[in-house]
């Protein structure tokens, strides 16, 4: 079932839903560890990692945002109130534009410095100080923002799932 039904996320978005959520914690990850690295070569080794991950999850929100021409999301859960759904989709919403942000400001830092060659390993190449350049800021803190954003969208799906007990996260996996 490639498609969702009205009770379910079909197996397009529950892929590129599993998967993204895979990379962007490795990405959160890695873009840490990057702002924190002392030395330039372990610095510049770890954005070989992160730089073409983004570029893999901007391909996957692509792809998502495509699909959901051919898609439909499935109904609101049954008995949520109606503040929750809101908030819900303003969530999901958050997720979207924070991720373009974050790829958008991740691709300014990195023309503006011209940081390529020092990253991607050209001899005699110095990586910069991307402190320096002003796309550094809105990438910090849309660090911060995906960070609060996972928890609250985490945070909701267990509450279903163990709390209300309503089998939530069924919704978000493959049919059997
Ligand atoms: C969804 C996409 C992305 C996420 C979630 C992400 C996440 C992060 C995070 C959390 C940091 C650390 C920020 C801080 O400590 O204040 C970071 C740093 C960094 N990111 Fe990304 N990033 C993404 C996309 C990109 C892209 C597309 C590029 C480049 C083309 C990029 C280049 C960098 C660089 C160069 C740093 C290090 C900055 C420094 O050393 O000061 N990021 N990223």
């Amino acid at each position: 079932m490639l498609k969702s039904r009205a009770d379910r996320y079909g197996a397009v978005a529950v892929s590129i839903h599993w998967l993204s959520a895979i990379l962007i914690i490795a990405l959160l990850g890695s873009g840490f560890r990057a702002a924190n690295a002392g030395d330039a070569a372990a610095k510049a080794g770890i954005l070989r990692f992160h730089i073409p991950v983004a570029i893999v999850v901007l391909l996957l929100t692509a792809l998502r945002i495509a699909w959901w021409r051919f898609d439909r999301k499935p109904l609101p859960v049954q008995g949520s109130p109606r503040w929750q759904e809101r908030i819900a989709r303003w969530i999901h919403l958050a997720f979207y534009v924070v991720i373009l942000g974050m790829v958008a400001s991740g691709i300014g830092m990195m023309v503006l410095s011209g940081a390529a060659p020092a990253v991607f390993g050209a001899p005699g190449a110095i990586l910069p100080n991307f402190t320096q350049y002003p796309p550094r800021v809105p990438h910090g803190i849309g660090g911060f923002l995906i960070v609060g954003l996972l928890i609250l969208h985490a945070g909701a799906a267990l509450y279903h799932q163990f709390v209300r007990r309503d089998r939530l996260l069924r919704r978000m996996w493959y049919s059997g």
